[in-house]
């Protein structure tokens, strides 16, 4: 054999084997190309079996060839083995991953939001005492947010209620629940009213620890014969007891409101700060829950109530505040703020 071919043919032996090796991406095959071009009968091996018979000047050139080439070989096996160990360790990382010792993870429940918890609870408080939920709209006319509320265009006692006008002439989001007396005594006259009336307000004011420009609202209106004000006194005297519990102090005190005569607002004593006054409290340590009154003879009328014959009481209380009192929350604004650390609470 001449120099030139036997070089030639052990460069060919490691192009061959460099070439198999390359798509060789098993553990076994990888253990049957080491046997075919590093095992003992393997094309390179068998050049130095048969060393002898090459020409004595050759014989260091080609031995040394080969040698080089086993080398590469070997190189090429170890690189390839450890290519092969990552990626199989790389699919167990990624696909069996199971660790069966871990607690198991706890479903995320959804929870009813704390004002809708108080909601509700008012709902069965007043259902009890035999009153209905009843809904009306946000979004109202200013006639029945107002005008039929006693509370003519340009009238002063506007100014208790910083309201959010429509780009639609005469319609407003509603300042509170009080429109809803209007929409449930029109449903009902002349036969009696007794419901509760849920819904959120919207203010454009200030906003404070104790108000919010979006809050809710229920709306108390019983319409009747014979209905008084101690009728009135029980039943949201009532309501605060199984509200807040028997011994709760709870305050009536003189207010006005144009759609109702007399008119009351109802305080119960602060909890937040066990009546010694706070932020929440202004100070005096006492919250004011809801306003309420006697309905006007005007709004009876507007209504669809003859007011010689008929009499009512209303009273808008704010939930929001009485979830305050219930949870001790510090903060009304909290409501609204969307915030899971809150609301993960309740
Ligand atoms: N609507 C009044 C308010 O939002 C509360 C109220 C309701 C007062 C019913 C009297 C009767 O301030």
């Amino acid at each position: 054999m001449s120099e030139a071919n036997i070089l030639t043919e052990i460069d060919e032996m490691q192009q061959k084997a460099l070439q198999v090796i390359a798509a060789v991406d098993d553990e076994a095959a990888l253990q049957t190309w080491r046997t075919a071009h590093l095992g003992r009968s393997a094309p390179v091996m068998q050049v130095f079996t048969n060393l002898s018979k090459v020409d004595k000047e050759l014989r260091p050139q080609v031995g040394q060839r080969a040698n080089q080439v086993k080398q590469t070989l070997e190189a090429a096996f170890a690189e390839r083995s450890e290519a092969i160990k990552q990626a199989s360790l790389q699919r167990a990382l990624t696909q069996e991953r199971l660790d069966v010792t871990l607690p198991g993870r706890r479903p995320v429940h959804g929870r009813l939001h704390p004002t809708i918890q108080i909601l509700r609870e008012m709902f069965a408080i007043f259902a009890e005492m035999g009153f209905q939920v009843f809904l009306a709209p946000d979004v109202e006319t200013d006639d029945n947010n107002f005008g039929l509320l006693n509370i003519p265009p340009y009238h002063p006692a506007r100014d208790m209620w910083d309201t959010f006008h429509t780009s639609t002439p005469g319609v407003v989001l509603r300042t509170h629940t009080s429109p809803g007396q209007i929409h449930s005594m029109r449903a009902n006259a002349p036969d009696p009213v007794r419901v509760v009336l849920p819904g959120m307000c919207y203010r454009y004011e200030q906003t404070s620890v104790r108000s919010d420009m979006q809050f809710q609202q229920v709306e108390v209106v019983a319409v009747g014969q014979h209905i008084t004000f101690a009728d009135m006194k029980g039943t949201l005297e009532g309501f605060a007891r199984r509200m807040f519990g028997d011994n709760v102090q709870i305050r009536l005190r003189p207010s006005y409101f144009p759609f109702t005569e007399p008119s009351g607002e109802m305080d119960v004593e602060c909890f937040l700060c066990g009546g010694k006054g706070c932020v929440i409290c202004k100070g005096s340590g006492w919250l004011e829950i809801m306003g309420c009154g006697m309905v006007h003879p005007t709004v009876l009328r507007n209504g669809g109530y003859d007011p010689e014959k008929f009499s009512g009481f209303a009273a808008g209380i704010g939930p929001g505040r009485v979830a305050m009192l219930r949870y001790h929350i510090e903060d009304i604004r909290y409501f609204w703020a969307n915030d899971v650390r809150f609301l993960e609470q309740f």
